[in-house]
């Protein structure tokens, strides 16, 4: 075959051998991904072929998913954004989940291999799962009748390996953040909060999650704020920050140009794929400018109920470190023990109050470290046994044990937790107030003195 002249070439003046092309394109995502989404939202049929019949007269291009070259204002960005200015910190980052939040949190803070991590005995597993994941060796503290850290206990628990302490703002409430970052700053560790469960709580007029070195949060569906899956990632050190960015990107991260060399020595790692789509974004959005609402209807709403409830032998209200900043979506006292604990819960259900409790059952539950035997046995993924068996980590942690904090366990087994639903109306405060004196009045001795917990 006679070769062509490289004159003939489009690249030196010759003509194009491709001019138009027939094909229609068609955009790669739009309206079959809009009423899969309005089906996620439990729309019917005839809501959904009227949603398509709207949507089918606009062409709309495929919309960028992804916060990055994105030709619309980043829903995620909006996002993080938003919950700078509602915490009051210079640095968010929007996240998939809570625990990849706490996973970022701490390879950004360097905790890995040769390093002791205290975290309490009553938290999700996720809390202590993610110090392994990120080669370090947890060590379980007690917690006291706030069910939040106890002090006392993680002072005794440091050691020359202590890097870092993980208090839990558990159910609303908030830990001692006072006690504990005195502690921290006299061993010169680290305080990672893990806010999950206190979204929007705060401690002494500043929102937890914004106290400590790192503050992170879950914004899932199943939390006080959110929808989906989604966590953030809370700081007010720029260093911190980019190596938080970089854990959460693959280690691509922006800072701000992406194809930089490492600027300063910690800035470029491995990470992992841990960004949160503008989807998600976009649902959090919505559900983080709530938040600040939801929190006064919680507390106006428990407010409501502990101002009637009356005081008996026997009967504890839990420690609240700051009752006008936690969320106060749950009221929770200590019975003498946990038979009675039991038996109160249930006839709390009886009168229509939904009570419960937990510990001295024989349910597992993942949120009382009795239960984690990742750790009490000291698993591992792979055969190799890492991180327990790392060389850097020999030594480290502690005798793992389910009876090793017998406080949290009997503080546990005497709690009577109940739920407290924002949208309760002032009659049905009073309605759940009355049922829950009727109760404790039934098995408790009443005690004189003033009424309101
Ligand atoms: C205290 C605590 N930390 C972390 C997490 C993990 O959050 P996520 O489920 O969003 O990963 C949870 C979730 O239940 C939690 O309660």
């Amino acid at each position: 075959m006679a070769r062509r002249s490289a004159e003939a070439l489009a690249i030196n003046g010759g003509a194009k051998a491709v001019t138009s092309l027939e094909c229609k394109d068609v955009p790669k995502i739009g309206i079959e991904e809009f009423i899969e989404l309005a089906d996620t939202f439990g729309f019917s049929e005839e809501a959904k072929a009227a949603i398509r019949a709207v949507i089918e007269k606009e062409n709309v291009p495929s919309p960028m998913l992804s916060r990055y070259y994105n030709p619309r204002p980043s829903k995620v960005k909006m996002l993080e954004e938003l919950a700078m200015q509602l915490f009051d910190v210079p640095y968010v980052l929007a996240v998939n989940s809570g625990t990849s939040a706490l996973n970022t949190a701490y390879v950004a803070a360097g905790i890995g291999p040769g390093c002791e991590v205290i975290v309490p005995g009553y938290t999700f597993f996720a809390t202590v799962a993610e110090v392994v994941t990120a080669g370090a060796i947890p060590v379980i503290a007690e917690i006291d009748e706030s069910l939040t850290i106890d002090p006392a206990d993680v002072e005794r628990k440091i050691t020359p390996h202590t890097k870092a302490i993980v208090p839990v703002h558990m159910i609303g409430t908030c830990a001692d953040m006072d006690a504990i970052m005195a502690i921290a700053r006299k061993h010169g560790l680290l305080v990672i909060e893990d806010a999950a469960q206190a979204c929007g709580a705060s401690y002494k007029g500043r929102r937890v999650g914004t106290i400590g070195d790192f503050g992170c949060f879950s914004i899932s569906s199943y939390k006080i704020t959110g929808g989906g899956e989604a966590g953030l990632v809370m700081t007010h050190d720029p260093y911190l920050y980019t190596r938080a960015q970089n854990n959460h990107d693959t280690g691509a991260c922006w800072r701000p140009d992406r194809y930089a060399k490492e600027r300063e020595a910690g800035e470029l790692f491995c990470g992992y794929n841990y960004k949160l789509s503008e989807l998600e974004g976009s649902v959090n959005l919505v559900q983080l400018r709530k938040m600040p609402d939801q929190v006064r209807r919680w507390q106006k709403t428990k407010r409501q109920i502990t101002r009637q409830l009356r005081h008996f032998a026997g009967i504890t209200p839990q420690q609240v470190r700051d009752p006008d900043g936690e969320v106060g979506n749950h009221l929770v006292f200590f019975a003498p023990d946990a038979q009675a604990a039991e038996k109160t819960a249930a006839a709390l259900a009886a009168e229509g109050v939904g009570a419960s409790t937990r510990g001295c059952k024989s349910a597992r539950d993942w949120h009382l470290y009795a239960f984690w035997e990742h750790i009490l046995e000291r698993k591992s993924a792979t055969p190799a046994g890492c991180p327990w068996s790392c060389e850097k980590n020999a030594g480290l942690g502690q005798d793992y044990s389910p009876d090793m904090c017998p406080r949290t366990l009997d503080i546990l087994s005497r709690a009577v937790f109940i739920g407290i639903n924002q949208w309760w109306t002032e009659r049905d405060c009073d309605q759940i107030a009355g049922a829950i004196n009727k109760v404790l009045e039934a098995y408790y001795e009443p005690l004189d003195g003033e009424i309101g917990w």
